[in-house]
């Protein structure tokens, strides 16, 4: 990649901007002074901008802590999407969330740089498994522990069988590995429960951070990276 292309995704500023700073001799390729924008970078070479150095990793996962009234959208005009709460560096990488919550769901929400990662994480046959709570109107019965066991016909689709833990009266432990439009809460609704909150406490091997407050994100370590390839692998 050129010089000034990876400045500019690292969000160091505009390509103009980056190409002036680079002519006035702010940065350094591998300890040496680099003039020219276009200069090729050999992988993995360190950059320095001012005498900083610059981390200039381009595939990054980050995960968020949902709020509620926020949308899964990449853009929306009228209502604010989970894209405005990432930092700016995130977002000039082109880190795109992983599948959706819905507006009023909350809880984990995967964004990644790495589209196959994404494709894995949500695809059905893979089965990686997704963890929500969820509290409803009414209380739940060991009859809906058995429905959702069984796989429940939603009209347009039966969804494959599930797993529901009854934490209380009116609170459960949803698991799903598929993730259509509203599907929790359309088997909760299947079973006679309306849905009052939802919320995401895993991805696959991945728990939400329980130090991240609603809104907030962080990126995930190389650790916690490994473990969901690893996951979308073995499946
Ligand atoms: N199932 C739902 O119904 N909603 C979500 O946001 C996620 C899963």
């Amino acid at each position: 990649m050129r010089l000034d292309a990876l400045l500019a995704r690292l969000g160091v500023g505009t390509r103009s901007e980056v190409q002036r700073l680079i002519r006035s001799g702010a940065v350094a390729v591998a300890g040496e002074t680099v003039r020219d924008p276009g200069r090729a970078l050999p992988p993995e070479a360190p950059v320095t901008v001012r005498g900083q150095a610059l981390d200039t990793r381009t595939g990054r996962t980050v995960m968020l802590h949902k709020p509620a009234g926020v949308l899964t959208a990449a853009r929306d005009a009228r209502a604010g999407t989970v894209m405005d709460l990432l930092p700016p560096l995130y977002r000039s990488l082109g880190c795109m969330p992983v599948g959706r919550l819905d507006k009023d769901t909350t809880g984990l929400l995967l964004l990644t740089t790495d589209g196959e990662l994404a494709h894995r994480l949500i695809s059905p046959k893979r089965e990686i498994e997704k963890v929500y709570l969820a509290t409803t109107d009414t209380a739940f019965t060991d009859a809906d522990v058995t429905a959702f066991g069984a796989g429940l016909a939603l009209g347009d689709f039966v969804a494959k069988p599930a797993r529901l833990d009854i934490v209380d009266a009116h609170t459960a432990r949803v698991t799903v590995t598929e993730g259509k439009y509203h599907q929790v809460r359309r088997m909760l609704a299947a079973c006679g429960h309306e849905t009052l909150t939802l919320h995401r406490e895993r991805v696959g091997p991945l728990a939400l951070d329980p130090a991240l407050g609603p809104g907030q994100m962080r990126e995930l370590t190389g650790e916690e990276c490994n473990a969901l390839r690893e996951a979308v692998d073995q499946t």
